[in-house]
């Protein structure tokens, strides 16, 4: 059939490219992010890849590879889904949803992390590639568009309370559906294992681990008109990470 004027479909109204919109840093995050292009970025790039690393940086790895495993047994099957990685490092959680047919964003506050992450997953994700940009989740626009699933592992513990707050505030507002996260979980043994560890560490250290209880958490997504549905705390040695998923009220 010829199209005409008549058959041709009216146009949606543009969508917002950008995500994000023009904010001033914290001082955290300007810390957090200066070192993710330095020297964290060559530490955790070499953790997240496949090379040989010190056994110290293995544990994180394997850590890091258990929780990985459990948030992919929490996606869904069905095809079609859209996502966001926020704060994706080099990709590894943006692949694996690719791979399991979701459309993925995925942003990093460092730009050689996005550099990197485009650089070693060209050609190998099943499925659509993820669409990687640089972009700080304290910049992230209310009335961008929403996601089905929005996911944020193993970042959220840089950064204290008021702007975990904030971040989740922000988070929440583009997942139609659900969140995938985690924190660090305050505990009298991790308390104690923190004291321990600042007895040793440099006191000039770029970023801190800062840790909350289940409560503080499920408040901030309650706030949101969130309900956690999920948890599972994975322990391996010294990596902890408390993984949740919430989901929207009356989604
Ligand atoms: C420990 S890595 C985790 C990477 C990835 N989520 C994963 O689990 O493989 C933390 C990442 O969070 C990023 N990050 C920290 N603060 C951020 C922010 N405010 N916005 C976006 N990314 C951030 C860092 O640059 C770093 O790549």
């Amino acid at each position: 059939m010829i199209e005409t004027a008549k058959t041709v479909r009216p146009l949606k109204a543009p969508e917002r490219t950008s995500l994000f919109a023009n904010r001033e840093q914290s001082e955290t995050g300007k810390r957090v992010r200066q070192y993710f292009e330095t020297s964290g970025f060559s530490r955790w790039s070499a953790i997240y890849g496949s090379g040989d690393i010190p056994p110290i940086w293995k544990v994180i790895r394997d850590g890091h590879d258990k929780a990985l495993e459990t948030v992919v047994s929490w996606l869904s099957t069905d095809t079609g889904h859209t996502a966001l990685d926020a704060g994706c490092g080099t990709g590894t959680l943006s692949t694996a949803l690719a791979s399991h047919g979701y459309e993925v964003d995925a942003f990093d506050v460092s730009a050689p992390m996005i550099h990197f992450a485009k650089y070693i997953n060209a050609g190998r994700t099943k499925g659509i590639p993820p669409r990687f940009q640089v972009g700080d989740i304290a910049a992230l626009a209310g009335e961008a568009k929403t996601y089905d699933t929005v996911c944020c592992l193993d970042v959220l513990f840089h950064y204290p309370y008021e702007e975990v707050s904030e971040m989740l505030k922000r988070l929440t507002s583009l997942a139609s559906h659900k969140v995938i996260g985690s924190f660090a979980i305050r505990t009298p043994m991790n308390d104690f294992w923190m004291a321990v560890g600042q007895k040793f560490h440099k006191k000039n250290r770029m970023t801190k681990l800062h840790m909350f209880t289940y409560d503080e958490v499920e408040r901030i997504l309650y706030r949101a008109g969130f309900k956690m549905t999920r948890t599972n705390r994975v322990k391996f040695f010294f990596y902890d990470s408390f993984l949740f998923e919430a989901v929207r009220v009356g989604a």
